[in-house]
């Protein structure tokens, strides 16, 4: 199989499952427009996002790395009236694309857009008591893929889910040589979670348009 097979597949799936939504379409063309990468997360993946933050009624939810804000909105789209996302991005650049297409989408007052380092950003969410979070989903750069992970485990309660995306990294997550700092990253994720008693986890393999990598759900167990 090759990755023809796969955009086929995504886009059959897409064109039958996932609904046209104006702003979302809006937010790729205004990203495309301004020359961001187009490395959101697939329609078929976006919708797994959706289904999993109402299946478990989410009404916080923390995002690293919102690029052009695509995820954001439908992850903001998912919630019940009253609320909140908070979204982390580093880029001033991108973080301005996507507020322009958060704010046509209607979903200025749900999201709020930290612009900088996450590593930076995180200590004012921590002096303002942000959290717990239902749901966070760890999109950003991917070396601090486990950082952010300790951190969302922090700032969980019991029924949260943590989601990280690229851990599979076109299946270099299962080879122990392999140098690359971002699967390594993935790797130490897999580690610390064999020996944390708080959350159950585990890892799901994906093939699409985006080509072959999966993504990482915890369930926290215990904050
Ligand atoms: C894969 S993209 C996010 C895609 C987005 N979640 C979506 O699916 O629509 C990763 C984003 O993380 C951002 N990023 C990289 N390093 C970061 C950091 N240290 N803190 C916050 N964001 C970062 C990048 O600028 C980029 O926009």
């Amino acid at each position: 199989m090759d990755h023809e097979t796969f955009s086929a597949v995504d886009e059959f799936v897409t064109a039958n499952l996932v609904e046209h939504d104006e702003a979302l379409q809006g937010a790729l063309d205004a990203a495309e427009a301004a020359g961001l990468p187009a490395i959101q997360v697939s329609p078929p993946q976006g919708k797994l996002l959706q289904i999993l933050a109402r299946l478990q009624g989410a009404k916080t939810v923390l995002e690293f790395g919102t690029l052009g804000g695509y995820s954001t909105i439908l992850l903001a789209r998912a919630l019940p009236p009253g609320g909140r996302l908070i979204t982390l991005e580093a880029n001033a650049e991108y973080a301005e694309v996507a507020g322009a297409s958060i704010e046509r989408a209607g979903l200025g007052e749900v999201v709020d857009l930290r612009v900088g380092p996450a590593l930076e950003t995180l200590p004012a969410l921590e002096q303002e008591g942000a959290g717990p979070f239902d749901l966070t989903f760890i999109d950003a750069d991917k070396v601090n893929t486990p950082n952010y992970f300790a951190w969302a485990l922090d700032h969980s309660h019991p029924g949260s889910l943590i989601i990280a995306d690229n851990v599979v990294r076109n299946g270099s997550l299962g080879d122990a040589h392999d140098a690359d700092p971002a699967t390594k990253a993935q790797r130490a994720l897999h580690e610390t979670l064999a020996n944390e008693s708080r959350v159950t986890a585990t890892t799901i393999q994906t093939v699409g348009g985006k080509g072959y990598d999966g993504f990482t759900i915890a369930l926290v167990e215990r904050a």
